[in-house]
Order: C-alpha cells, then structure tokens, then sequence
C-alpha cells in the first residue's frame, strides 16, 4: 500500500482556523499561534533532553531524576533515578497545595429516581440521576481506605491487581489505591466476557481482583460479579488461584450463587464486600515512593495474532506524557471554571489518560457518566442523555468517538437542539478515523460552529495523544488528525525507512523514543520488538524506529491522515478487535470447522466483524449441522459469550472451503472484498458461498 498517491477528488478541502481566546471565550491558550507550535515542536526534537525535564518538572517527585532518558533501542528508561507516586501526583499534591475541597470528579450514575424537590418542566425530567462529587480530599480519604484494605489482602508493591468494575466513583478510587501502594492496575473492560477475563488474570499472575456485583446499562443489569466467578473457576482450572475478591456493592441485584458474607471462600478464592472492609479502614496510608521506571499499569489490547497483549507504562514517563498532552490538547488550566468530559470507559487507554490521569493531574474536575447514551430510551431506542448531561452540568470539554457521533447523526438533529450546550468550549474526537460528515455534524450541531474539534489520533501503546491539533494553534481539517504533538518525531515512511513526499501513502511510525511509549508487553518480549521495532529502522544508522501499524498520508501543509489498520486488527466502534481472537471463538464451537474473520464498512461502527465458516462434516461433529439462520444465530451468541458483545459477527456466513493461496494463506483480502460487496463470488443465492472461481486466480502474494 505503500507509495500510493491519493486521488485529488477524494482529498478534503475545507479548514476552520484556530480561534482566538476572546472568541471562544477562554482566557488564554497554553500554544496560542502556528508559529508558536511550530517553534516548540522545533525545540522539542532539537532538544528533547531539554525539552522533557521540563515537563517532568511539572510533576511532584520525591527524588529528581539523575537522567532524563537511557535509550538502547528499543528499551527506553526516562528520568533515570527520579522517584514519584501517581496518587500523589493525582490527588493528595492537591490537597498538600490547599486545594482540599476542590471537585476532583463529578459523577453522575445511569439510573434515575423519581423527582423528588421541584416539579419538573417537562415528564421525560420527571426523575433525576444520582449525583455524586469527589473533592481531592475525599478521594485522599478514600484512595488510602481502599489502599489499607488492599494491603491487609497481602496486596504489595509490584503486584498486579485486576480491576472489573462499572464507571462509578469507586473505580477511580479502586484505581488510585493500587497506585498509592505500589500495585500496578491492569482494569479489564466491563463489556468483557469470561473467558476474556480469566485469560488477562492469568497472563498477568494476578492474584487479586476488584469488581462489582452489577453495572447499570440501558437500564439491564451487567453480571460482573456473576462474570468473575465463572473466571475464578477458569483459571483455577488452569492452576491460576485468585487469593481475594473486593467487591462493591452497586445493583444489590444478588442471584443465588452471588450472595456472600466477607470471608466466605469460593473455592480457593478469599470474598470481601467493599463496604465491609474498605469503609472502616483506617484513613493514613502513605503514597509509597516508585521508581519512575517502575509499571504503572497494564492494560490489554488485541493483537493480530489470538492473544491480547498486555501493553506495559510506567510511572514517570506516562505521567508526564499524559499531563502534557490532556493540558495542550485540551487547554486545560486549573480554577477556571473547566468541567471535561470524556465519554469513554475507563477500561481502554483513553479512560486510563483522559478520564481519570490527565485532569487530575491538571486539577481539572473531570465527568464520569456510567451508563449508555441512549438511557432513558425514547422512541426508536433514541436518546439524548449525554446533551441532558453537558447541559446540567455546563461541561467545557466534551471528547467522544466517531462511532457514537454517527449514532447521534442517525438519532437527529432535534436532540442536541433541545439542550443548551453553551458551556462547550473544545470538543474532541478519538478511536478511529472521523468521516467529513461527522465531523462537520459535530462542529455545527454540538460545537455550535464555534469550538474547536480535537481529532486525536494515538494507541494504547502510545499512552497519550501523538498527532492532534492544538485549539489555540492549529486550523483544522475535518477527517485530518493534524499535526505531531510536541517532542513527537512523526514519519510517513516506506518499507525501507524512506520519508515519503505529500500525499503518498505509507506507514505511520515515530523515529524518536516519547515519555509515553510502551515499555513493553507483558512477559512477551519477543511479541514487544516484532509488533512495534521490528519492522522499520533508521535507513542510515540502522536503528529501529516505532511501528504503528497504521497507513497514513501526510498533504501538503504536512498534515496527516490516518488510513487505518494494516494488520489483522478490525476496529469495530473505535474498539480493536483481533481477527485471531474472534477465529478461536468460532471454531471453538462444535460444529465449525474452520473460520475466516475479516472487516466491513459499516456505517455507524466504522467497521463491522464479517465471518466465514466452514462447518464440520456429519460424520465428523456427530451432530452435523446445516448452515441455517438457527447456526448464525448460535454461532454469534457463542462469540459474544467467549469474546464480548464487541465481538458479536453482523454477518457469518457459511461457504464450502476458505480461499487459500498454493501455501495454505487465507485470502483475507479477497474476503474483505466479498464481504464489502465490492467481488461478487457466489453464482446463485444459496446460503454457502463457493470459492472455487477463485481457485483460478490464487497467488502467493497474500
Ligand atoms: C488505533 C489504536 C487511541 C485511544 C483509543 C484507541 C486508531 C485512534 C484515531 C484517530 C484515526 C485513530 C488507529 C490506532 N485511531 N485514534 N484520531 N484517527 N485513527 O486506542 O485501541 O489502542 O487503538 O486506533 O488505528 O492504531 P487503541
């Protein structure tokens, strides 16, 4: 793909320049001209030693560094020596500064109870959310219970504590207790499955989990608990023991097997109830001094091989990454009436950064909603809670997907009408490429043509923003994530390194270590060098450069436009799914013999799961199946049990054989042309989707 000019007719014309301060409505911006970013970029590269103490000097450290970075390709160590705690730096700095009795999080659950002061204006409001806010003194409070009861369940510095929990105050809190005694926190989706749950335990040697008994979602009730036990019995299966359960109390909704009194045992397993044994302990617990080097976290991303991949930061080079990027991208400033709000869950990277690190480190108070968009439902499974929040709540900040802003695209132009969203100063956008359309429905209906759209583009990996305008500074181009962030030295390469001219697609990589880059994936080394520094080098010197596994292009004004994926990951609403991962579900099931997942376009989750499968013969599964709707359906429910509704196939279809090249390769690219429509293979309209006409055409070059 690479090389590739890009037809003009597809190439997006339009800009929308930076605001002025007084336009918006701001104070000021922390980059406030082109010229201005363009010199700090500058600096940032030239000097990058410079460039980053500075910025880690932002932080609270207990030891400065020696060091601001060891690079040995492609092992980075950033500020050698320092030492520092991210609880400290998120909360009790805060405190310590006199700023106690600030909102630190401002929550509002999904449920709503009827009104129950004054009347409402009109019956949709007739019942109101719970609310709740945390100052940095509460969550200093908090955080330290939490940390204490952790401790008494042998919890320690370098453990890794698993964290399923819906979006409540106490997963912040869950999340900041690990970190204020040294544990790293590896928090797994609450959308997750099982079996997707027992396989990041056990990678992880994790011995402690922390959930819920339920999460409220469009009013239905999530199992979690009911979820973790079905793991705990998986991995012990596999001779993994999890020592202790935490549980909160959240939906009181308690199926038989779910009830217990702290310190009954299931099977080897230690339970707990949050209010139990957090709520009574003891409110002194010292932030522990880390390493700056030392994990901060795991989380677990798809890969293209079946495996997640345990995406390893550590302490003082992701908290510095991430508190610059959340304060540039979004101009936060603390004590000036900023309320953000990002919509993701804290269980991928962009809850980890921008839900929860990055504002409070810039002591911005940030929103956390738990529930779905569309809760209270209206007609046509309609919805307009998340206007209903930015307006009651006069959030500033808004940063959500493509893939929601499509869904309100569809849901219509008179839900955000009926709200007053004046409040709104930035928006932002992040998971996948935006389509022109979006973007500009986003800049007319919710950023009344006056805020600044944000397209972010970045990876698990990455730990922060690594391409994205600057409101201040930089004009935007709807569908263009814009330019590099500070200190990132961004590329549109070849396969040989080569630095391709404007508009040639390439591949997108970084030729300079960042504080927030990966250190690694847990326990696989192997998998860290040949997913991200085996691919590309330095055709000069020799040495590797990061591999994003993205496409890209880059205009004439040196904008980039991200293509998407170039491996075996599909993002289905901006989530990255690993064929592989989706594959095994599918032939674990009886009757499948073989199965073929690829991407579709999909008009609201960007891209759609498609798979072919091939059924074992009668002879073969005992019970040999036909290739009806009944099997589909089966066959999509069994995804969604082993991998997660995420995964669930919009279409599965059957077909006698897979197309192979001569040494055995599936065709993916041939399958992502019929399942988009664009190759026409079956001769009739029968349910199994003959492949032998490509017999013909197959080559090696898959
Ligand atoms: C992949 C990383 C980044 C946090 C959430 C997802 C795609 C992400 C953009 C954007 C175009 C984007 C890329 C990337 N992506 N943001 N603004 N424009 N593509 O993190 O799950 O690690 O996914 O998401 O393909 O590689 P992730």
């Amino acid at each position: 793909m690479t090389g590739q000019s890009i037809s003009s007719s597809l190439v997006e014309r339009r800009t929308f320049p930076a605001p002025s301060a007084a336009k918006l409505g701001v104070g000021r911006f922390h980059v406030e001209s082109l010229a201005d970013y363009h010199r700090l970029h500058a600096r940032s590269i030239a000097d990058p030693a410079g460039f980053w103490g500075e910025e880690a000097a932002k932080l609270s450290w207990f030891k400065r560094w020696d060091r601001v970075l060891d690079w040995q390709a492609p092992d980075a160590r950033w500020f050698v020596g320092g030492t520092l705690n991210a609880c400290y730096n998120c909360v009790d700095r805060h405190v310590q500064d006199g700023h106690g009795e600030q909102v630190a999080i401002v929550w509002e659950g999904e449920p709503l109870s009827p009104r129950t002061h004054h009347p409402a204006p009109d019956s949709r409001y007739a019942h109101e959310p719970e609310l709740r806010t945390l100052t940095y003194r509460d969550l200093q409070q908090q955080t330290s219970r939490a940390a204490n009861a952790l401790r008494a369940m042998g919890v320690k510095k370098g453990d890794v504590v698993t964290i399923y929990m819906p979006m409540v105050p106490e997963l912040a809190v869950a999340i900041l207790a690990c970190v204020r005694i040294g544990a790293a926190h590896s928090v797994i989706f609450g959308g997750f499955a099982p079996h997707a749950i027992s396989e990041r335990v056990m990678d992880a040697h994790s011995r402690v989990i922390i959930t819920a008994d339920g999460g409220y979602r469009r009013g239905d009730i999530v199992p979690l608990l009911k979820n973790v036990q079905e793991a705990l019995e998986q991995t012990a299966n596999h001779g993994h023991i999890v020592n202790h359960v935490l549980c909160l109390k959240r939906t009181a909704h308690q199926a038989p097997s779910q009830r217990f009194s702290t310190g009954d045992h299931l099977g080897a397993t230690v339970m707990h109830w949050w209010h139990d044994v957090v709520d009574s302990a003891s409110d002194a617990c010292p932030c522990v001094e880390m390493d700056s080097e030392d994990m901060l976290f795991l989380l677990y991303t798809s890969g293209s091989t079946g495996k997640p991949k345990g995406i390893l930061h550590t302490t003082g080079g992701y908290l510095t990454y991430v508190n610059m990027t959340a304060r540039l991208t979004f101009n936060l400033m603390p004590d000036s009436g900023q309320l953000f709000w990002c919509s993701a869950d804290i269980g991928w990277v962009t809850g980890h950064s921008y839900v929860l690190y990055g504002p409070l480190m810039n002591r911005v108070p940030t929103l956390m909603y738990e529930g779905a968009p569309n809760f209270p439902t209206m007609e046509n499974g309609r919805g307009d809670r998340f206007w209903s929040i930015i307006a009651r709540h006069r959030v500033t900040h808004f940063y959500t997907a493509p893939t929601a802003i499509r869904t309100f695209m569809k849901w219509g132009d008179d839900l955000p009408a009926r709200h007053d969203m004046s409040s709104l100063r930035i928006l932002g956008s992040v998971g996948e490429p935006i389509n022109p359309e979006a973007w500009m429905w986003f800049h007319e209906h919710i950023g009344r043509a006056k805020c600044p759209i944000v397209d972010t583009y970045w990876q698990t990996e990455t730990g922060g923003h690594v391409c994205t305008p600057l409101p201040g500074a930089i004009a935007t181009k709807p569908g263009s994530c814009t330019v590099p962030m500070l200190g990132i030295d961004a590329a549109i390469v070849n396969e040989q390194g080569q630095e391709l001219g404007p508009n040639q697609g390439g591949l997108f990589c970084i030729r300079k270590p960042w504080p927030g880059m990966l250190r690694g994936v847990y326990g696989n080394r192997e998998r860290f060098i040949s997913n991200y520094w085996g691919r590309l080098k330095d055709p000069h010197t020799g040495e590797p450069w990061y591999f994003s596994a993205d496409g890209a292009r880059r205009d004439e004004d040196g904008y980039f436009w991200i293509q998407g994926r170039i491996d075996d990951v599909i993002k289905v609403s901006g989530h990255l799914l690993g064929t592989m991962e989706v594959e095994s579900a599918l032939v674990s099931h009886p009757a499948v013999a073989e199965a073929a997942v690829v991407g579709v376009p999909h008009e609201i989750k960007g891209s759609a799961i498609c798979a072919f499968v091939t059924l074992k013969p009668a002879w073969l599964s005992r019970n040999g199946r036909a290739p009806d709707d009944a099997l589909r359906k089966e066959l999509g429910e069994h995804v969604v049990r082993e991998v997660g509704a995420l995964a669930r196939p919009e279409q599965v279809r059957f077909a006698e054989g897979l197309p192979k090249t001569r040494s055995g390769k599936i065709m993916r690219r041939l399958l992502r042309d019929v399942a988009a429509g664009v190759e026409k293979i079956t001769q009739d309209t029968t349910t199994l989707e003959d492949f032998s006409v490509v017999a013909k055409l197959r080559t090696d070059d898959e």
